[in-house]
Formats: structure tokens, C-alpha cells, sequence
């Protein structure tokens, strides 16, 4: 019962706090950048996004959850609540755990619902929770998860604040 009460309250604080819709499911990866394992040249502010793919404006993904659809960058901020899940758990174990880096670089050059706020204030922070990411992916533990988490919460008190609260419940005390 209290499993069940917890999880409805974790549904509830998402639709609550969600910017805009809902659900994660796939985010299509690109191979990431050869060379140099932190390279931006395959995704930054200056990669152009190609029109019409799935969460593009015009083309939001809908999902049951969301029948308006999800832009590509609200699914891989969902990715990003999934990937923080699923380390925790393994750190917690002594597990190894996969690079985030690869996938949530893509940030940078994702689709947001409102695709004027891809700006460069947008991008600078966040090249400044990538390298949260980064450190997190060299000595992954409980300080660099918790500096990923803060890096969401400096990026989210400037722009789309309602998932703020949820995100700090993510917090490894
Ligand atoms: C550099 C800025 C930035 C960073 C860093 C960032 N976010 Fe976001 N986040 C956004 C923006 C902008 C949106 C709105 C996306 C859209 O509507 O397309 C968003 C949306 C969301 C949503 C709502 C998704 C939905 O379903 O609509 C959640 C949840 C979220 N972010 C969680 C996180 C978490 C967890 C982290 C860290 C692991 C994080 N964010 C890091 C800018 C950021």
C-alpha cells in the first residue's frame, strides 16, 4: 500500500510540475562524435535541426499520456529522469554504470517545444550542466550525481521551473 501510495505521488508531482506534457520513450541517438569522447562538433547552438523529424514543431510526439504530443527535447529530459533512476540504484550497489554524456549532450541541439528558446544563454547553461555530466561519467558517485542535479536546478530556475521540485526529490542525501 505504501509502494502504491508513493508511486501515485510521483505520478502526481510529474503532472504537476512537467513544463508541458509528459512521457519519455525513445530518443533516436545519433553514433556520438569519434575522436575526442567529449567532441561538440556533431551537436551545438550552431547544429542545424532538421525540420520535420519526430518532435519538431509540427510534429510532436504523442504518446497516451500526452495526446498533445512531446517535443524532442521534453522526451530527452524525460531520458534524463530515467538515466538518474536507473545509476542510483547501481552506484548504490557497487554496479558500474553506462556514460551519460553520449546521449544527453544532445541537448544542445534538440528540438524545445518553443524553439526560440534554443538561444545562447540556453546553450550556455547547458554546457554548464555537460560538464556536470562529464564529471559525473569520470568518477561517477554520489557527489558528481548530486552535481548533475544541481546542474538541472541552475538550468531550471532560469527557464521552465515547474519540474524544480520534483528534480530536487531526485537529490542523493
Ligand atoms: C540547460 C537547461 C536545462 C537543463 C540543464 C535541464 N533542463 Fe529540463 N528542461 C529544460 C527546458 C527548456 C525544458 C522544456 C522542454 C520543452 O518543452 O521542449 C525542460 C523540461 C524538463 C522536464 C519536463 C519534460 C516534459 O515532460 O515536458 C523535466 C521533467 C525536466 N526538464 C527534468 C530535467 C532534469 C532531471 C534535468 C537534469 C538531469 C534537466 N531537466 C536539465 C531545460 C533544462
Amino acid at each position: 500500500m505504501r509502494i502504491l501510495l508513493s508511486s501515485l505521488v510521483l505520478v502526481a508531482s510529474f503532472t504537476l510540475f512537467a513544463c508541458e506534457g509528459r512521457p519519455p520513450e525513445v530518443v533516436a541517438v545519433p553514433v556520438a562524435a569519434v575522436g575526442d569522447p567529449y567532441g561538440d562538433s556533431d551537436c551545438n547552438l550552431q547544429t542545424k535541426l532538421v525540420e520535420g523529424i519526430p518532435g519538431s514543431p509540427g510534429h510532436l510526439v504523442a504518446s497516451t499520456r500526452n495526446p498533445n504530443g512531446d517535443s524532442e527535447l521534453a522526451l530527452l529530459m524525460r531520458r534524463f529522469v530515467d538515466d538518474l533512476r536507473t545509476v542510483r540504484p547501481l552506484l548504490e550497489a557497487g554496479q558500474p554504470v553506462d556514460k551519460l554524456w553520449p546521449i544527453h549532450h544532445r541537448m544542445r541541439c534538440a528540438w524545445p517545444t518553443r524553439p526560440e528558446e534554443r538561444t545562447e544563454q540556453y546553450d550556455l547553461r547547458a554546457q554548464g550542466y555537460l560538464l556536470a555530466v562529464r564529471a559525473f561519467d569520470e568518477a561517477p558517485g554520489r557527489d558528481t550525481y548530486n552535481g548533475i542535479i544541481a546542474g538541472c536546478i541552475a538550468c531550471h530556475s532560469v527557464s521552465c521551473g515547474g519540474p524544480i521540485e520534483f528534480i530536487g526529490s531526485m537529490k542523493w542525501e
